[in-house]
């Protein structure tokens, strides 16, 4: 597991401004995945809106807490304890972060205390997606489960954020770093696979439309209303 001065390490290399990190990022082949194109993301935002684990990135519009004091984050502390009082956001965004939480009942009591009458959670997790630790890992969900997490809010809208192509890719990139001993090999590997296989992304566009998508889906999306 990394320790959390090495995810301190890895998010203030991803922002570095050094020759050797703006190469790496030069080289970095484009993601293995594209995004849903039939996602929501038109609903309201308030006058106060909090994202849940945005380490490293600025969102603008939002309280950004993560457990991790990293650049962009307004406020370190657990989802588990949210240091907010009842109903005061609009929005609450939980992007791949539930995954990591110990205890995502508890999490969800929190969120649904902090929502606002009305307001709207967005919720997406993965489903078919390689072991990653921020800093644990400890599940996977399907959309049944994840609509039974949030029991007690509205499901206004659902589907697939990444698809069945974005599960292949991500596995077989994973597969080969597998067999490779030395981390630099690894990290060739991960370089000429993407530049190799991600151009078959485009795959997922054609699988969005059909319900057989989510047998091997990649991540699920769920807004829901309180
Ligand atoms: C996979 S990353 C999410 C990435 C982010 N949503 C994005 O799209 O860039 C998971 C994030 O959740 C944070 N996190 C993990 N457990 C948490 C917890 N219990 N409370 C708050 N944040 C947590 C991690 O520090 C990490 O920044």
């Amino acid at each position: 597991m990394p320790s959390t001065s090495e995810l301190e390490a890895l998010y203030r290399r991803r922002g570095a401004a050094t020759f050797g990190a703006r190469l790496r990022r030069w080289l970095t082949p484009p993601a293995p995945f594209v995004m849903n194109p039939a996602e929501p993301k038109d609903f309201p935002l308030g006058r106060w809106n909090l994202y849940i684990g945005g380490a490293g990135r600025a969102v603008a519009g939002y309280i950004n807490l993560d457990l991790f004091p990293m650049p962009g984050v307004d406020l370190a502390a657990d989802a588990e304890q949210l240091p907010f009082p009842d109903g005061v956001f609009q929005r609450v965004e939980c992007d791949a972060v539930l995954e990591h939480v110990r205890r995502p009942e508890q999490a969800m009591r929190e969120i649904q205390r902090v929502l606002a009458p009305g307001g709207y959670l967005h919720l997406v997790t993965p489903f078919c997606h390689p072991f990653h630790e921020y800093p644990k890992d400890y599940r996977r969900f399907t959309p049944d489960g994840l609509k039974e997490l949030a029991a007690g809010l509205e499901p206004v809208a659902e589907g697939w954020r990444t698809g069945p192509t974005a599960t292949l890719l991500v596995f077989t990139i994973e597969y080969a770093k597998l067999v490779l001993p030395f981390r630099w090999w690894r990290a060739a590997a991960h370089g000429v696979l993407g530049w190799l296989l991600f151009p078959l992304r485009y795959l997922d566009l054609l699988f969005f439309r059909t319900a057989r998508a989510g047998r091997i889906g990649n991540h699920c999306y769920l807004w829901l209303r309180k």
